[in-house]
């Protein structure tokens, strides 16, 4: 079973796969475990990103002459596309499937399935760039701010502008609670501002609002500082851009119906 002694394995620029050792592991519990009646067929990768977990499944089955098992990297960016499709091109067991992984369909699997991986969230990739408008630059020292999207997958459904500017005050409130973890009393403070606001376009006219109705850092507690308030609130209003809730729980219950073994969330 290979053991990697670097600390980011895998890692490209486009996003530094977490928990490799751990992930390859149980994979391998996997391989160990199946038959010449009962072989590996499939994995999925549910959020293939930059391609850093799916290359490592390629390289281990490679390793372990298990070549007719097929990794499948799932993921709604088209950059995801495009990127693990050249990287991973000397695969012929690898395949891209651009969706959301909340809507995958038996064909899109195209058969059993024995292991899935979900590393949910964004990618580097995704929040290194300000066009995407995931980064709460802009006000920040050397932050750089773009507009207000936060949409996964292009174009597709309500941006993070839409859902600031036109969603009651109610709603956002309970976004910024259920989805960033924002306490009460402080996110009726960043929603009043907001309101007060708009309509916002641009990340720093977020980061701006957040910033006025925050303290810049708090000694008693850090999460109360502007930094990790604006992480926080970024943090919410992406989630319920992109459904992540729903599509989470979808993924999870796909995973779960389809996976003869195991299912990884990390
Ligand atoms: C933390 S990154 C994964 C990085 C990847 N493991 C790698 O090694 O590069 C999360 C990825 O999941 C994708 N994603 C998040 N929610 C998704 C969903 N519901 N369906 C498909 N892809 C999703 C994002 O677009 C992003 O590329």
């Amino acid at each position: 079973m290979p053991s990697y002694s670097s600390a980011t394995p895998f890692a490209s620029v486009y996003h530094a796969p977490v928990m490799i050792d751990e992930i390859l592991d149980q994979l391998d519990r996997l391989a160990t475990k199946s038959t010449s009646a009962a072989p590996l067929a499939r994995i999925i990768d549910l959020t293939c990103g930059g391609g850093g977990h799916s290359e490592a499944f390629l390289t281990y089955l490679r390793a372990q002459n298990l070549n007719h098992v097929e990794v499948i990297g799932v993921d709604r960016d088209s950059d995801s596309k495009e990127e693990a499709s050249q990287r991973l091109k000397d695969f012929p067991n690898f395949h891209h499937c651009l969706k959301n992984f909340g809507d995958l369909t038996p064909d899109d699997l195209g058969g059993p399935v024995d292991f899935v991986l979900g590393d949910l969230g964004v990618s580097s990739h995704q929040i290194d760039d300000p066009s995407r408008g995931f980064r709460y630059g802009g006000n920040v020292k050397g932050g750089v701010a773009g507009p207000l999207d936060m949409r996964m997958d292009g174009n597709n459904g309500l941006s993070a502008a839409d859902i600031v500017n036109d969603y009651p005050e109610e709603a956002l409130l309970k976004i910024l609670v259920d989805h960033g973890g924002e306490k009460y009393m402080s996110a009726k403070r960043i929603v009043a501002e907001i309101v007060r606001s708009r309509p916002m376009t641009r990340t720093d006219e977020l980061t701006a609002a957040i910033e006025r109705v925050t303290p810049k850092w708090s000694k008693s507690s850090p999460r109360k500082g502007a930094l990790k308030t604006k992480a926080r609130v970024f943090q919410a209003i992406r989630v319920a851009v992109n459904d992540e809730m729903v599509s989470a729980s979808d993924g999870i219950d796909e995973g779960l119906c389809t996976t003869s073994f195991g299912i990884t969330f990390c």
